[in-house]
């Protein structure tokens, strides 16, 4: 239920911005420190930019249901780098229609498609680590695995391109959250150069695409809000933000997952147990193999990484109309960041503690939404949640992993959670 009564919205009276985006970058408790002061809603200003900040079942249920009233936002070094034609910077038909477009690549036959190729890639890895002589950062691995998914089983680029477009999305990622001015040497600009070298090796990849490896024949025949099919400059673009979107994020919530199933005694020998009754690699129906009604508890495990760890910390919207979001009216214009990080810790008992167990007894209230919700939800959950369950059953079923001492295991936040000195570990096949 929207709420109806209007409240007036809370300010931190920040006047430039540059303090506020000091500490925004600065302090991993920002949002929550503001919260504590303001309530659940409030507004404040970084580097020039206003900003209105909701946690909360509330505020969050009552954005996500008065769609019409919002549109799609994004900071302006990622509007850039991803582009004015891609699917995440549009809104109204123009969106919707490139939805459909690429949704093709993530429906449930289109992952029946890939969940053998994924299987050897897990496999591969679990052959390659106990080979290692010093220990490995497993952080990496994890990067450029979900990257592969995406571009080799989902785009079907072979070796030499997959090689040479991470190089340049390793540039363009870390410039994604910098302050978008291009003066030559900033990461900025030399993100802004990969990009164009990123597109023109997908035009390529697009021009030679036979249909024998990957799912691009799924998008032969897509078409734009007016009937047109789609020209390959807007498609390269949609491309480019498929492959964005799904790996830093989809490698983060394996190396999170990873490392919390080393440093939390108590949840490895619990999920074991599950593993034991469960084969890999899965004799038949792989996509579906280890979903929640097979494994629980390796799910339960999966959503409280997404809720103490969430891979996107936050997502926006732009308000099209005053809305009022439990109770409080925001204007017209605004530009609204859903804090995911702060809402998921926040409320009642002990959210604070690492407990997969919350997710099967019926002790977590909270509403979770690490993929985002309405009509932009995330298009790669599903595909994310089987590389995921794939990954952690093969991983686990066939190697021992043990962590190095002395290394820094906390997380760093931006782009997305990641331990700063990579998980590092050593492995022995079981
Ligand atoms: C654990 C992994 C992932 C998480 C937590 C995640 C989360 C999100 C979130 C929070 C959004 C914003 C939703 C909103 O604005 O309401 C989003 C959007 C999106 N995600 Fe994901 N994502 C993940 C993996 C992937 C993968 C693997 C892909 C595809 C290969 C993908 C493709 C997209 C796309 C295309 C959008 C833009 C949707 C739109 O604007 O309509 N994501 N994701």
């Amino acid at each position: 239920m929207t709420h109806k009564t209007k409240g007036r919205l809370p300010n931190t009276g920040a006047i430039s911005g540059l303090i506020e985006a000091t500490d925004f970058f600065q302090n991993p408790n920002f949002a929550n420190d503001r919260f504590a002061k303001y309530g659940d809603i409030f507004e404040t200003k970084l580097i020039g930019q206003r900003l209105i900040f909701i946690r909360g079942d509330q505020a969050i249920s009552d954005l996500l249901e008065q769609q019409n009233a919002v549109e799609g936002w994004w900071p302006a070094s990622v509007r850039k780098l991803l582009g004015s034609r891609s699917l995440a910077n549009r809104n109204g038909p123009a969106h919707k229609a490139r939805r459909r477009v690429v949704g093709q690549l993530f429906s449930g036959t289109a992952l029946k498609r890939y969940s053998p190729d994924i299987v050897i890639m897990v496999n591969e890895l679990a052959e390659k680590l106990p080979l290692k002589n010093d220990p490995t950062p497993l952080a990496i691995s994890m990067r450029r695995f979900a990257f592969s998914v995406i571009a080799k089983t989902v785009l079907g680029l072979d070796n030499s391109n997959c090689e040479a477009l991470f190089l340049d999305f390793e540039l363009w990622t870390k410039a994604l959250f910098s302050i978008p001015l291009a003066i030559p040497g900033t990461p900025f600009a030399k993100a802004l150069s990969a990009r164009q070298r990123l597109l023109e090796r997908l035009k390529t990849v697009l021009a030679e695409a036979d249909g024998r490896r990957g799912g691009l024949d799924l998008l032969a025949d897509g078409l734009d809000e007016h009937g047109f099919a789609l020209t390959d400059d807007d498609l390269v673009e949609q491309l480019l933000l498929l492959l964005f979107a799904g790996y830093e994020t989809t490698a983060s919530s394996l190396t999170c997952l990873m490392r919390a199933l080393l440093i939390e005694d108590n949840i490895k020998p619990w999920l074991m147990e599950e593993m034991e009754d469960l084969s890999w690699p899965p004799q038949e129906n792989i996509s579906t193999a280890y979903d929640a009604s097979c494994a629980p508890r390796l799910n339960a495990l999966v959503d409280e990484v997404m809720r103490m760890m969430p891979p996107v910390g936050g997502f926006f919207r732009k308000t099209r109309t005053n809305i009022i979001l439990s109770g409080v009216e925001i204007p017209k214009d605004r530009v609204i960041q859903v804090a995911l990080a702060a809402s998921n810790r926040h409320g009642e008992g002990d959210l604070d503690r690492f407990r997969p167990q919350r997710h099967l007894d019926g002790s977590l209230k909270t509403k979770l939404v690490p993929f985002g919700g309405g009509e932009r939800v995330c298009l790669g959950k599903a595909l994310a949640e089987l590389e995921i369950r794939l990954m952690v059953v093969g991983l686990l079923k066939q190697v021992r992993l043990k962590l190095i001492t002395n290394q820094d295991l906390s997380l760093q936040l931006i782009p997305s959670p990641s331990p700063k000195d990579g998980l590092l570990l050593t492995a022995e096949r079981r």
